[in-house]
């Protein structure tokens, strides 16, 4: 039999696809995310709990979607689709990825907001705004910033205008060229960033207050909140990695490569925490000071240190770009789905959806100013997109897609394609993708929705 193709391309080699893949896990979620949600939930246990959720319900699904995605060698819509026929199901089962699609709209019209404060912020870096900030004037720009809808808007169209145009070029001559240059320079820039908060000389209490694991201060919404982090930060649950997939090849271990994934993703986000934390207490700073930590951080430990002024630009350029080859991830699996059901170039579908997360990325940047009045129960519109797709919308994604790679494809068929035998390693996949992940999930959901009820 002649292996399948994707219509879209494939990536060159099994190190692509871990670096497009880790492209699109690393990003805001990383470096803005994680340490600010950690530093709400009270560090040490929410990260325990954090970990557990990667391993034991992110790493099988990441696996499922790949090898969905592989299988079908298509967008996900019509990957789900394709592979529950083949398994004698209903092809209602796009209706999973039809979700994911919405997903992805929502979470990157937030996503870009914050895609647009950093780069505000690579400006402000290059342009000297920042030499020899202290926290209370670096706490004051990031919020004029917030309150000024049209540079707001600025950064923000910049942004998308940014993932459309490699979106547009393709799975080889965009998304692969954009990926492999800018992932190695990250992580050497991390580094850098983590030598100078090793200098600050409280990098003990930012370790301690990321490892010591106070359980005490565990609630419900901080396990849910971990959980619904760690489908986010690997991409998972709306089509994302299932779409990076359907361009592998054949012969690449998926197993292998999904294991690296994720502990890349891992190793980044603790990396930026230890870098963040120190500084956050050095300073005198509020570790649960929510969205704006990194933005009021950072600045200040670039504005005190020699160079700062070059580092601080070069390190903003880099969340930067973390951030874009995520969002080329978020479109991409509609940018696919649009070209292979409405006949549509590739480069017009990606004008249409740009044009659509645009518009909604307005409504999440208006929460700081023209709309900070309007809410959704009890939230701005930029808290709704971000707790509605990572805390719902991704695990209930997350937990139709084990259960549909657990439960409905067929046994032959995964066995296959993770090229693995009936062995210990299959069936530790098996019961987790079966079992431990979506009733993981469930019950967390359940409580969380007991407790809000009751
Ligand atoms: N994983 C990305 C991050 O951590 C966000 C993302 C979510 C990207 C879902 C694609 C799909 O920033
Ligand atoms: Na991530």
């Amino acid at each position: 039999m002649q292996e399948k193709q994707s219509i879209h391309g494939s990536w060159a080699n099994r190190w692509i696809f871990i670096l497009a893949a880790t492209g699109s896990a690393v990003g805001l979620g990383n470096i803005w995310k994680f340490p600010y949600i950690t530093g709400e939930n009270g560090g040490g246990a929410f990260v325990l709990v954090y970990l557990v959720c990667i391993l034991l319900v992110g790493v099988p699904i990441m696996m499922g979607e790949v090898l969905v995605g592989r299988r079908a060698r298509q967008s996900p819509i019509n990957a789900m689709r394709e592979v529950a026929k083949e398994s004698g199901h209903s092809g209602k089962w796009s209706l999973v990825g039809l979700m994911g699609v919405m997903s992805g709209f929502m979470i990157f019209s937030f996503y870009s907001v914050v895609a647009g404060w950093v780069l505000y912020y690579v400006a402000g870096m290059g342009k000297g705004d920042f030499v020899g900030v202290g926290s209370e004037q670096a706490g004051a720009i990031f919020n004029n910033l917030l309150g000024d809808w049209q540079s707001l808007m600025i950064w923000h169209t910049v942004f998308v205008v940014m993932v459309m145009a490699v979106v547009a070029g393709g799975v080889n001559k965009g998304l692969e060229r954009a990926t492999r240059v800018m992932m190695p320079a990250l992580f050497v820039l991390l580094l850098l960033l983590l030598g100078y908060s090793m200098n600050t000389g409280h990098f003990a209490e930012g370790w301690n207050f990321l490892f010591k694991f106070d359980v005490s201060k565990l609630t419900w919404d901080a396990v849910l909140v971990a959980l619904g982090h760690s489908f986010f930060t690997l991409s998972l649950g709306m089509g994302a990695i299932m779409a990076y997939g359907s361009y592998m090849p054949k012969k690449a271990s998926i197993g292998g490569t999904v294991m690296t994934i994720a502990a890349m993703d891992t190793l980044v986000a603790l990396v930026a925490g230890l870098a963040i934390f120190p500084i956050v207490f050095a300073n005198q700073l509020d570790p649960g000071a929510g969205p704006g930590l990194m933005f009021v951080t950072l600045p200040v430990a670039f504005g005190q240190m020699a160079g700062g002024q070059l580092f601080g630009f070069l390190f903003f350029v880099l969340i930067g770009v973390a951030a874009w080859t995520s969002a080329i991830s978020l479109m991409e699996p509609a940018a696919a789905w649009l070209v292979e059901n409405f006949n549509m170039s590739r480069k017009v579908a990606c004008v249409l959806l740009a044009l659509t997360v645009w518009g909604l990325g307005i409504l999440a940047l208006g929460s700081f100013n023209f709309l900070s009045d309007f809410t959704i129960f009890g939230m701005n519109t930029f808290d709704f997109l971000d707790f509605a797709t990572a805390n719902i919308m991704l695990p209930l994604g997350g937990i139709f897609i084990s259960l549909f790679a657990g439960w409905f494809v067929k046994k032959k068929v995964s066995l296959d394609e993770l090229a693995m035998e009936e062995n210990n390693l299959f069936y530790l996949w098996y019961i987790s993708i079966r079992f431990i992940a979506p009733v993981a999930v469930s019950i967390i959901f359940a409580i969380n929705l007991y407790q809000k009820l009751v």
